[in-house]
């Protein structure tokens, strides 16, 4: 952030009040409205965060007009193409990508820390079977706080590194765990001769009865769709992972809150969602159907997987994901998969329409992932826990940077307040 001396003048009420312009390295110029309250005396507005910087940060940048995400500047067409998960994980914490040396260590660290607290299982055991695995991820996550005491002083750098690493490092094991509890399989240990992408499709497809070989294309394609997923600036869940930390709260609840944001079919939930939509369009001839539906304002349908809040032009993840997709369906011998041909014919359609064109709305990353985690054999309900496991070091590298920052100030929004102004009390008996 830079103090470019500029500033910007607001008039108000005869007065004119001098806000400080700040230039970031790129994107928009930011007005620093911090002190408008105190001078002015009054607040700004803005519900849905739509023109508002919550933060500093020098992790993530996304230009949403020409469709460009950064990850300590690298594009994310680079390192989904040249780069592995845990790479990105070391770079979106320490801010470079490692030597060969730093991976191997960071590496060892995080296969280390795979395992969770043996007792973790029997606080599985009290979910339901039929359980949403989004639901048993939001509990187990919350209850590590329970389980790993030893790293929660958030003022302390090396817990806050160690609270990193066992999050990076569990959250698949624990997304596995979910699933197979909710399939009524034996929980599957990790295991620490595979790679992160392998070691969760083991977890969630062997069983003890035989051997499972994890396809290493599979496993590129998991471990394409983790990059993807990684990191996503000021986003629900990450804003709500910092307000939640802004407190000084317990880092393991406070990623519990932002997996519970995640859950939402706005946000992460949008994938299972959108497979599901697509299941229910089912063919190519209903296609403008529900895209009258979508158009309708008196009908709540949406397109799922349809549209982004920063992205105006096109979801660079989406691109990548789109061409996974082919690939991953080909090498499973089911190219011509019906939901493929449905989710390309329905893109072709809305991108063709004048209200899609004119709203600008594109595919999102949720438009292709279930078809590919479909493909892999997961079911539905499984799509927003992987997206939650891929997050998790977005919002932990998020949660570093915040609290690592001398100005780190608990969130605390005001607000616009339409209610009664003071009244008296009225005794029950005569209201
Ligand atoms: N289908 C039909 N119309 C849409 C859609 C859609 N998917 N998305 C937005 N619109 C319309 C919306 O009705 C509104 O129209 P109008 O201006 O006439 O009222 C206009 O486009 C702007 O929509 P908005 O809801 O004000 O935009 P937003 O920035 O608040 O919401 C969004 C962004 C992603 C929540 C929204 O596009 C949406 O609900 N999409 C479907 C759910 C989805 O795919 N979510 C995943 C987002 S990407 C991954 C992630 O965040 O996890």
């Amino acid at each position: 952030m830079t103090d470019t001396k500029k500033t910007a003048q607001l008039s108000l009420n005869g007065e004119t009040y001098e806000l400080p312009i700040f230039s970031p390295t790129t994107g928009p110029d930011v007005l620093d409205i911090r002190k408008l309250y105190g001078q002015a005396g009054v607040f700004t507005y803005d519900p849905g965060f739509t023109s508002t910087a919550s933060c500093d940060s020098t992790i993530t940048y996304i230009d949403g007009g020409k469709g460009e995400l950064l990850h300590r500047g690298y594009p994310i067409d680079q390192l989904a193409s040249k780069s592995h998960h845990l790479e990105v994980c070391y770079l979106l914490l320490y801010g470079e990508l490692p030597t060969a040396a730093q991976l191997e260590d960071f590496e060892t660290r995080v296969t280390r820390h795979t395992m969770v607290h043996e007792q973790m299982h029997n606080f599985f055991r009290g979910f339901r079977r039929d359980a949403h695995p989004m639901a048993t991820l939001v509990g187990v996550v919350g209850a590590m706080s329970a389980f790993y005491h030893d790293s929660t002083d958030i003022n302390d750098p090396w817990q806050r590194e160690v609270a990193a690493i066992r999050l990076i490092a569990k959250l698949p094991t624990i997304a596995a765990m979910a699933y197979k509890y909710s399939i009524g399989q034996p929980f599957v240990y990790p295991r620490n001769d595979l790679d992160y992408a392998a070691n969760f499709l083991h977890m969630c497809f062997s069983v003890p009865a035989e051997e499972y070989h994890v396809d290493p294309i599979l496993a590129r394609a998991m471990d394409r769709i983790f990059i993807l997923h990684a990191d996503h600036e000021q986003n629900a869940s990450t804003s709500t992972v910092r307000l939640a930390s802004s407190s000084g709260a317990n880092p393991f609840a406070c990623i519990a809150a932002g997996i519970a944001c995640l859950w939402g079919p706005a946000h992460g939930g949008a994938n299972q969602a959108c497979l599901e939509m697509l299941k229910e369009i089912g063919s190519v001839e209903r296609i403008p159907e529900f895209i009258e539906r979508a158009k309708d304002k008196n009908d709540p349908f949406r397109l799922m997987g349809f549209g982004h809040r920063v992205y105006k032009n096109t979801d660079p993840r989406a691109k990548v994901l789109k061409q996974s997709a082919d690939e991953v369906l080909e090498l499973l011998g089911v190219e011509n998969n019906p939901l493929l041909q449905v989710a390309k014919e329905l893109e072709r359609t809305a991108l063709n329409d004048e209200y899609f064109i004119e709203k600008k709305l594109f595919p999102n990353v949720d438009f292709y992932s279930g078809i590919i985690l479909e493909a892999m054999g997961f079911p539905t309900s499984m799509f927003t826990p992987i997206f939650a496991l891929s997050r998790t070091v977005g919002w932990i590298s998020q949660w570093k940077e915040m609290i690592a920052d001398p100005q780190n100030k608990i969130g605390r929004p005001r607000q616009l307040y339409l209610g009664e102004t003071a009244r008296d009390y009225i005794d029950i008996e005569s209201r």
